[in-house]
């Protein structure tokens, strides 16, 4: 029997499938993050066919000797960051993501972080719970409105695109993007207009949304630089990944009020946050958490068990990388 190494507890759906398969699965006793140390040793234990591994898993060539049987590595996340991808393609080994079923939710939680920062929810949550609300007033907490604004799009991929078509069609905005190639769909659908530059996007945008994924590229893709081609009045919110961003250079930006404000959901040090950043009032930090809803994470879990079971089975993996 093929034997499935899960390296921490996911929903049951994709353990389920694969036991139903007729896998043996074995999942990660422990409740957290395993330390590459951890995962080698527990590989080792055994002789693993397939590893559903997670985002904060670090996976290369010494996680790869640990299972020289493994065929199949699947990711259990759409980016790929974790994972030394060359490494695995010289070894002929699949890895596998788990793209679309989580666009629309994670378009959601970006625009959740838009409206939050814009109409300062989070301040007036604590406002009220600190018991300093002591009457309606006209000039308290006042915010921006979205509607109308031009939203600006860097990386028009399944997310970005879902995003595009939301603030399009939810709240009237106009999509400006850039992306290393056009997409001709948004064009079409929402009107989007293409900027070949990041600058451009962002000296026009009100509302800046990062879709990128992290490559060697797109490390501190936002810099000093960047930042200060931005509008004063501008947003910034962040659901791809935190390196994406120089922490250090958005948080003095903030502090300066170079920006508006920021909405980040992904850190550079994940889980650590910049020094200082959490003590601003003009942005929001959520956990990590733009694809987390019990059902997305149920359709992450049955894809990446989808996905070893194609390769157990000799077939194609329908969200192969490699
Ligand atoms: C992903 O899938 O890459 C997200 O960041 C985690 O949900």
């Amino acid at each position: 029997m093929a034997k499935v190494y899960v390296t921490r507890s996911v929903p049951e759906e994709g353990i389920l499938k694969l036991k139903e398969e007729g896998y043996d699965v074995v999942v990660s006793a422990k409740d957290g993050v395993l330390t590459k140390e951890e995962l080698i040793n527990e590989l080792s234990k055994d002789t693993y066919d397939a590893v559903l591994c997670l985002l904060t898993d670090t996976i290369d060539a010494e996680v790869f000797d640990a299972a020289p049987e493994a065929k199949v590595f699947a990711n259990y996340a759409v980016g790929f960051d974790n994972i030394d991808v060359k490494e695995a393609q010289k070894r002929g080994i699949v890895i596998t993501n788990t793209p679309e079923v989580l666009s629309d939710t994670v378009a959601e939680h970006t625009f959740s972080l838009m409206l939050a920062i814009a109409h300062r929810v989070v301040e007036a949550d604590t406002f009220v719970r600190n018991g300093e609300y002591d009457g309606w007033a006209p000039k308290l907490l006042l915010g921006t409105d979205m509607s109308g604004k031009t939203l600006g799009i860097i990386g028009a991929g399944r997310i970005g695109s879902r995003v595009a078509y939301h603030g399009f069609k939810g709240f009237d905005m106009n999509v400006v993007y850039y992306d290393i190639k056009r997409n001709k769909e948004i064009e079409e659908a929402v009107e989007a207009q293409f900027n070949d530059t990041v600058e451009g996007v962002l000296e026009q945008a009100d509302f800046i949304s990062l879709h990128v994924p992290l490559l060697d590229s797109t490390k501190h893709l936002i810099n000093k630089d960047r930042l200060s081609k931005m509008k004063d009045e501008a947003y910034l919110v962040n659901t791809s990944r935190g390196g994406v961003i120089d922490e250090e250079a958005l948080k003095n930006a903030l502090e300066n009020k170079k920006i508006k404000g920021a909405a980040l959901d992904v850190f550079e040090n994940e889980p650590k946050v910049t020094p200082g950043l959490a003590d601003l009032s003009n942005v929001i930090l959520t956990p990590h958490i733009a694809s987390a809803t019990e059902k997305t994470r149920g359709a992450m879990s049955l894809l990446a068990a989808q996905n070893i079971n194609a390769v157990l089975k000799g077939k194609k993996a329908p969200n192969a990388i490699t």
